[in-house]
């Protein structure tokens, strides 16, 4: 429906959760609380989405042209927070003359899903001016109250500190939610008023008005859909929530979740069929993981693809990496910031790797460290490996080319290539290029004493006895 606006109210300042960053910033399952309801009007394939903004405007924006691409968003600033109509009056210029429908939704209520949005469209096609969702709470504490007439249809909405005493009985809340008609939305919120116990411009009042011209739609939706963020509490309980929602969506997509509890994936990371996550697992920001994929207890990845059959044994670390096919990396392994593993590498245990790639089918089983490498196919580094990358100020290339061997803690003094198929020996210092098919061999060569050991002891021996003979005058 592309003759659809939407507009975020997210202007508000957010105090209660004592932070220096605006609350719509705040994320929930990687995604800041802004970013779900413009993933909505995405969804709904929207022709225009405002964002009402005040706190922090400047980054709220960078924060949406960053995620959904620059000027995909439209915003509109309220220097002032004079209320709900008076921020949708701040949108209206950016709507120009926008004939279609007009989603009004909240910056800091993620939980909510397109599947009430659709239920709100169709109810405003019935209506054809205004369509709204409401809630039935056993408390309803501080949200607008519902009020209808005799026939059950709605005539107006009055907010808890305008209530009397009878409408604050009225356990029908109003979600704050509405799509209403463009023109109508035009003419209503230019006639608000502030003659309430607040003082401000309410959206609400736009109820009535429809009222009064027809029939208001509404669509009663579970209270879990608009349970908004007003502190950290809230912010706990709502990602809580979408974390339950994002791991069964997972599960039933064929993705086996050992203890789906302690299992932490952000909202867009993919998971392929018949993979299986251990307890403790978390998938950051735009991690990709295939088909068949293993990861043990404890991995943690951040913007990291993994391709199908790879095994990552537990306590693997990966940011902003890639790991190829049925790759075997860990325990306890670390990819940093630009590690690339071709199908088949192996990469064991308390090896550390940053801009790296170990080409198909290397192997780097334990104890290394490798920096600004780039390493062939089929290479072998040896136990206790280190890539000599930096020199204090600058940071140098190692190139291992195919098939080469690297001796046990050996370093290697960056820039250094070791050409195809060459050897370097056990604890060689390399600093100078090795030759394809080479042996480069820096250490020592060994000289072994024999008998050293009983001499050793004799000596010990004479000299305990010397320190404890009597003394002679
Ligand atoms: C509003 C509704 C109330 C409803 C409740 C549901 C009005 C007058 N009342 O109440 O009927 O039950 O939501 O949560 O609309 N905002 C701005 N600029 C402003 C004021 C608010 O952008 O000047 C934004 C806030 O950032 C927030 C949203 O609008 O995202 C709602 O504001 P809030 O103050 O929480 O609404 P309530 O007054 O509690
Ligand atoms: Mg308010």
């Amino acid at each position: 429906m592309s003759d659809l606006a939407v507009v975020i109210l997210a202007a508000g300042l957010g105090t209660r959760m004592k932070s220096d960053t605006a609350k719509v910033l705040h994320r929930a399952c990687g995604r800041e609380l802004i970013a779900w309801p413009v993933g909505l009007a995405r969804e709904l394939g929207a022709g225009k989405v405002v964002a009402v903004l005040g706190h922090q405007a400047d980054r709220v924006k960078h924060v949406l042209d960053t995620r959904f691409g620059a000027g995909a968003v439209d915003i509109a600033i309220q220097d002032k927070q004079l209320g709900t109509g008076h921020a949708v009056m701040q949108a209206l210029p950016a709507l120009g003359d926008w004939a279609g429908p007009i989603l009004i939704l909240y910056g800091d209520t993620p939980l909510l899903e397109r599947s009430w949005l659709d239920k709100l469209l169709t109810a405003y096609r019935d209506s054809g001016t205004l369509a709204l969702v409401t809630v039935r709470l056993a408390d309803p504490t501080g949200y607008g109250r519902i009020v209808r007439d005799a026939d059950g249809n709605l005539t107006r909405i009055v907010e808890q500190k305008d209530a009397s005493p009878a409408e604050r009985l009225i356990s029908e809340g109003n979600a704050g939610i509405y799509c209403i008609s463009a023109p109508f939305l035009r003419e209503a919120v230019a006639r608000l008023g502030t003659d309430n116990a607040q003082g401000e411009l309410y959206l609400t009042d736009v109820a009535a008005a429809a009222a009064a011209r027809g029939r208001v739609a509404t669509v009663e939706a579970p209270p879990e859909q608009v349970l908004g963020v007003n502190d950290r509490a809230d912010l706990a309980t709502v990602e809580g929530i979408l974390r339950g929602r994002i791991t069964r969506m997972h599960a039933r997509a064929g993705v086996t979740l050992r203890d789906p509890a302690s299992t932490y994936i952000d909202a867009g990371v993919e998971i392929g069929a018949d993979s299986e996550l251990g307890p403790g697992v978390v998938l950051r920001g735009k991690t990709r993981i295939g088909a068949r994929v293993r990861l043990d207890a404890g991995c943690v990845l951040e913007d990291t693809t993994v391709e199908d059959g790879a095994h990552l044994k537990p306590y693997t670390i990966a940011t902003d990496s890639s790991i190829g096919p049925a790759a075997q990396v860990g325990p306890f392994a670390h990819l940093r910031s630009g590690s690339v593993l071709e199908a088949d590498a192996h990469m064991g245990n308390f090896v550390e790797t940053k801009k790296t790639r170990l080409g198909r089918g290397a192997k780097a089983n334990h104890l290394a460290y490798l920096g600004d490498a780039d390493i062939g196919p089929k290479v072998n580094v040896g136990a206790g490996t280190i890539t000599c990358n930096y020199d204090g100020v600058n940071k140098f290339k190692t190139v291992i080319e195919e098939g080469a061997f690297i001796g046990s803690d050996s370093q290697l003094v960056a820039p250094v290539t070791v050409g195809a198929g060459a050897y370097v020996g056990a604890g060689s210092t390399i600093t100078k290029d090795v030759p394809a098919g080479a042996l480069a061999l820096t250490r020592v060569e060994q000289k072994n004493v024999e008998g050293w050991a009983a001499k050793k002891k004799e000596r010990q021996a004479a000299a305990k006895a010397a320190a404890t003979a009597p003394t002679r005058k």
